[in-house]
């Protein structure tokens, strides 16, 4: 088991702490295992009402490993990745879901967040999905959920464009509900959370499902998402942003489209 998710439940809260400060809290398959079943465990559980995502050392998240996404996108594997059953998972969630952004949260980072039910940020967070640049598209359902939760035009500036947004910005937009000083962002949550597992139950978890709407819909655009991402991961273009990456170096696209 990884070391680098914590899991803690206190007061019916569930705590999912990703500790991968030295890479930015990037995600790695045992990470993504580990948050899967810790939300798993607690859909079987009375302990559990909510959920709080938290980063640490001054990030949320840098989104997927991309050494991972490098390496499937070498070996071409046709596996369903950790990221993917995570991803799949969410749109079945029936808790409330809370998230605490300080700092970077960038692809999985913000389209988590459209998933979650409160989003607190604080005046540090920048939001960003460079899934474009990296020659991917946006995913985790966020075709549907972002325009319903930002509008089309907001949703497309932040998916293509991919520019990042500070908090204001994000607040303004509909992503984060208040920005918050540093010091208050983990007990702003925690607080929210704590009121929400001392609400009745059963009114709680029906008031959610009702304004989620149908979690089909947003399993459907996944895997319609899926489809695209797994050939556009084998494109010359996307391969030539991962090397440029791990490169440290600005890609060249208009090469790898030559074949060079
Ligand atoms: N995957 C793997 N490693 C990552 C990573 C990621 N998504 N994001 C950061 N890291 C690693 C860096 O490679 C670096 O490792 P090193 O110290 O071994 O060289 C370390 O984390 C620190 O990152 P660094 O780039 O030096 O920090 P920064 O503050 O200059 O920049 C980011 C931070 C997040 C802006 C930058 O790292 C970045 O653009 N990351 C990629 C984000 C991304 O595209 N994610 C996928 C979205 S779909």
């Amino acid at each position: 088991m990884t070391q680098e998710i914590e899991i803690k439940v206190d007061n019916g809260v569930q705590i999912i702490r990703i500790l991968r400060a030295d890479k930015k809290n990037a995600l790695t398959g045992p990470m993504y295992d580990a948050m899967s079943a810790a939300l798993d465990s607690a859909e079987k559980s009375e302990a559990v009402a909510a959920h709080v995502f938290i980063g640490s050392g001054g990030v949320f998240s840098a989104g997927n490993d991309i050494n991972d996404f490098m390496r499937r996108s070498r070996d071409g594997s046709q596996d369903v990745a950790p990221s993917q059953m995570f991803i799949q998972r969410l749109p079945k969630v029936t808790r409330p879901m809370i998230a605490a952004v300080d700092g970077l949260a960038v692809g999985i980072g913000v389209t988590l967040l459209l998933h979650c039910d409160l989003v607190y940020a604080t005046p540090a967070a920048s939001f960003r999905t460079p899934f474009v640049d990296l020659g991917l598209i946006q995913e985790a359902g966020s075709s549907v959920l972002g325009p319903a939760r930002l509008g089309y035009a907001r949703a497309f500036e932040l998916f293509a464009l991919g520019e990042a947004w500070g908090a204001a910005r994000a607040a303004e937009a509909g992503l984060v509900n208040a920005v918050v000083p540093a010091d208050e962002l983990e007990t702003k949550a925690l607080a929210a959370a704590r009121r929400l597992a001392a609400k009745p139950r059963a009114a709680l978890l029906a008031a959610r499902r009702m304004l989620k709407g149908d979690p089909a819909l947003i399993s459907k655009a996944i895997a319609d998402e899926v489809s695209v991402y797994k050939d556009l991961m084998r494109s010359p273009e996307a391969k030539e942003a991962f090397t440029a990456f791990l490169e440290k170096r600005p890609p060249d696209f208009a090469k790898a489209r030559r074949g060079g």
